[in-house]
């Protein structure tokens, strides 16, 4: 398919187009670009939920430019667990069909989270709560068998500021590291060809954590646990200092194992009081960091690049414009809400194109 790319650029740079547009972006919206998933060399990954599926604009996006498919919420416990504990996969297989039909790559999320399942498992003696956690991550797992590329096992076990790991119902029942090595074990018996990651975030943003998570990854595998794969969220806070995004990926690359950039966005909001950067600067801080993560990527041996994953196809998908916070003008993803390619298709395009 022939980038037209350039050409919409050019035109769209007169000052009498500029001016036309109102408030003037600060970088031209571009025209129809070329499929992300055809630049690529790796799998580009996408989120999102079965109510999406009938809407055009989104499977426009979708079918287009991504070649695997993370569901958002589906196959996440509160989907398919029941206050009973037992399993209803309606919504998990409604999104596992929609990628088998549509040909994506089909990546597992999440079977383990410590913001998920407290109250189905509240007041279980020890020998009912081991047993039917083992019996979910297996019931699911082995479901997907053979349709899932990889999971992640387990979600956000490193604590928020990055000191030690999360307390929750999961390690308070059974174990701050044994109730992660069960789930990779379970997962692993239940299906020995997916990926298992650990998946996490602020892992750049927060030194620290990304350390800890580091840890956890290096004191897993010493141990013996079938962990196959590193996923980490950046749901990236455009101001952090240029170079720490290259600085944990080159690290957490350092295992040898596969990666999966998991849930990428760069919120525009600003969380400080008052911000007097222009919009244009905004973007431009924006770009640099998501091209700074994709380049880094890349830099990955072939081996490793699992997928690079976003999470939400157009602007108005994403769950940061569901946020309370939202000032209905974010612009975190690489389209907008018309299905647009933003300045952000444009950056990890040309990263990944180069590979
Ligand atoms: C979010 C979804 O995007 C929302 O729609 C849902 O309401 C809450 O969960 N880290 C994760 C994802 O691993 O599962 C979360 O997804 C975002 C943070």
């Amino acid at each position: 398919m022939p980038d037209f790319r350039l050409t919409r650029r050019h035109l769209l740079a007169s000052p009498l187009a500029l001016a036309a547009c109102g408030s003037a972006p600060s970088t031209p919206p571009l025209g129809p670009v070329s499929p992300l998933k055809d630049l690529a060399p790796c799998p580009v990954g996408v989120c999102g939920m079965s109510g999406q599926f009938d809407d055009a604009g989104w499977r426009d996006v979708v079918l287009t430019h991504f070649s695997q498919f993370t569901p958002e919420w589906e196959m996440k416990m509160e989907a398919i667990l029941r206050p009973d504990r037992s399993l209803d996969f309606t919504l998990a297989d409604r999104c596992a069909d929609f990628a088998t039909d549509n040909g994506l790559r089909l990546h597992g999320h999440a079977l383990v989270w410590y913001s998920q399942g407290a109250e189905a498992f509240a007041g279980l003696d020890r020998k009912t709560f081991a047993a039917d956690y083992d019996r979910y991550i297996r019931e699911v797992v082995t479901r997907y068998r053979g349709r899932t590329v990889g999971w992640d096992v387990v979600n956000e076990a490193v604590a928020e500021d990055g000191d030690g790991l999360r307390s929750h119902h999961w390690s308070e029942g059974l174990g701050d590291i044994d109730h992660i090595r069960r789930a990779f074990d379970v997962a692993r018996e239940a299906d020995p060809e997916s990926i298992l990651f650990l998946n996490d975030y602020n892992l750049e943003n927060l030194p620290r954590k990304g350390a800890t998570f580091l840890g956890l990854v290096d004191k897993l595998l010493k141990a013996g646990t079938p962990l196959g794969g590193i996923g980490s969220q950046f749901h990236l806070d455009i101001d952090i200092p240029d170079g720490q995004i290259t600085a944990f990926l080159r690290e957490a690359g350092g295992f040898g194992l596969p990666v999966h950039v998991s849930e990428l966005d760069a919120s525009l909001r600003s969380d400080s009081r008052i911000d007097l950067r222009s919009a244009g600067e905004r973007q431009a801080r924006q770009t640099a960091r998501v091209t700074e993560l994709a380049e880094a990527f890349m830099a990955l041996p072939p081996g490793q690049r699992y997928a690079f994953t976003v999470w939400g196809a157009r602007d108005t998908d994403s769950w940061l414009r569901r946020d309370e916070r939202d000032d209905g003008r974010d612009s975190p993803l690489l389209f907008d809400a018309s299905g647009t390619a933003t300045p952000l298709y444009d950056a990890v395009a040309g990263a990944l194109a180069s590979g």
